[in-house]
């Protein structure tokens, strides 16, 4: 099976169900994901953020990702997540992903268009579909932090012109997701009427839902218990998901929700195995720990599974 770009898989979700888009640093995760969507058949993106590809470096992501495919049978979509210019773009179209994002949300509406039309040009031109963001989301990705009053919805009128002048194949939009642990202050709020009118403006068209993870609180309690301090956390409830996956959002991103899977695990083990240092018997905990919460996002909320 073959690394694939997000077209088909976004055609047969269409409406229906949302893909899961992990990001992935290391071997664990990638091992752990693509087992959940093994047993779970169901189609799978993995992305890779601009900290990620420094992190591990390009060339072991991509050989790892290889033999995933190899190894797993499964098709995968191997996407680049929040890339920032036309360079990081091109770098990863030219090393063997099959999806980029270009993230120009930062920018004023017509540099945007510019620059996700450049990025367009080039990754159709080589198969490779590209994701265009509109509208800004709060939160913390890499190391930019952006404030709740500098975040702003996605206008939908706006969503239409962006999607015709640029020619991209999905569009992250803004409805009140934000990056990180710390999504809402009060009640969770998600603007369902606003993704109502862009899905209607935009037919069939591919949407996707940034800063989605749910932040489960037995990850974080967890966390807390063998040493943490991670309070105030407030995540996207599950049930939001599922009905952003009937309305027309096709690609679902999650992180922070494997950052806290693989971490409360560790600690857990560590704090009752504190003499253990070999990495192994403290990242084989880890890994089924992400293995299994992928499983319940894949069957219980983005009702991907059994789709392949
Ligand atoms: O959107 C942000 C993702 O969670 C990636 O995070 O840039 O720290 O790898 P990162
Ligand atoms: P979370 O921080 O909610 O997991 O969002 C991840 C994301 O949007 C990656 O692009
Ligand atoms: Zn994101």
């Amino acid at each position: 099976m073959p690394l694939v770009s997000s077209v088909e898989i976004f055609k047969k979700a269409y409406g229906k169900y949302a893909v899961g888009a992990f990001n992935i640093n290391n071997m664990e995760t990638i091992q752990a994901i693509v087992a959940a969507a093994q047993e779970e058949r169901a189609p799978l993106i993995l992305q890779v953020s601009a900290g990620a590809r420094k992190y591990a470096k390009h060339i072991y992501l991509t050989k790892l990702i290889e033999a995933a495919v190899e190894d797993s049978g499964l098709s995968i979509c191997l996407h680049l997540d929040h890339g920032e210019d036309f360079e990081i773009c091109k770098s990863c179209i030219d090393g063997g992903f099959t999806s980029v994002m270009i993230d120009g949300s930062r920018f004023p509406f017509e540099e945007n268009i510019a620059l996700t039309k450049k990025v367009v040009d080039y990754a159709h031109a080589r198969g490779v579909t590209v994701e265009g963001e509109l509208g800004r989301l709060a939160g913390v990705e890499d190391a930019v932090n952006v404030s709740a009053k500098d975040a702003t919805y996605t206008d939908p009128d706006q969503a239409l012109e962006f999607v015709q002048r640029t020619g991209v194949d999905s569009l992250a939009i803004a409805i009140g997701t934000s990056h990180g642990a710390y999504k809402f202050k009060g009640d969770a709020q998600l603007d369902f009427d606003r993704l109502a009118k862009i899905a209607a403006i935009l037919p069939g068209f591919p949407l996707v839902l940034h800063g989605a993870s749910s932040v489960l609180p037995e990850f974080v309690d967890k966390c807390n218990q063998y040493g943490g301090a991670i309070n105030g956390a407030q995540g996207v409830p599950e049930a939001m998901l599922c009905q952003a996956g009937t309305m027309g959002i096709c690609k679902i991103n999650i992180d922070t929700d494997l950052r806290l899977a693989m971490t409360s695990a560790i600690r857990e083990h560590l704090a009752h195995k504190p003499g253990d240092f070999d990495p192994r018997q403290y990242l084989t905990p880890a890994k089924e720990a992400i293995k299994q919460m992928v499983k319940h996002k894949m069957r219980d909320v983005l009702n991907c599974s059994d789709r392949i």
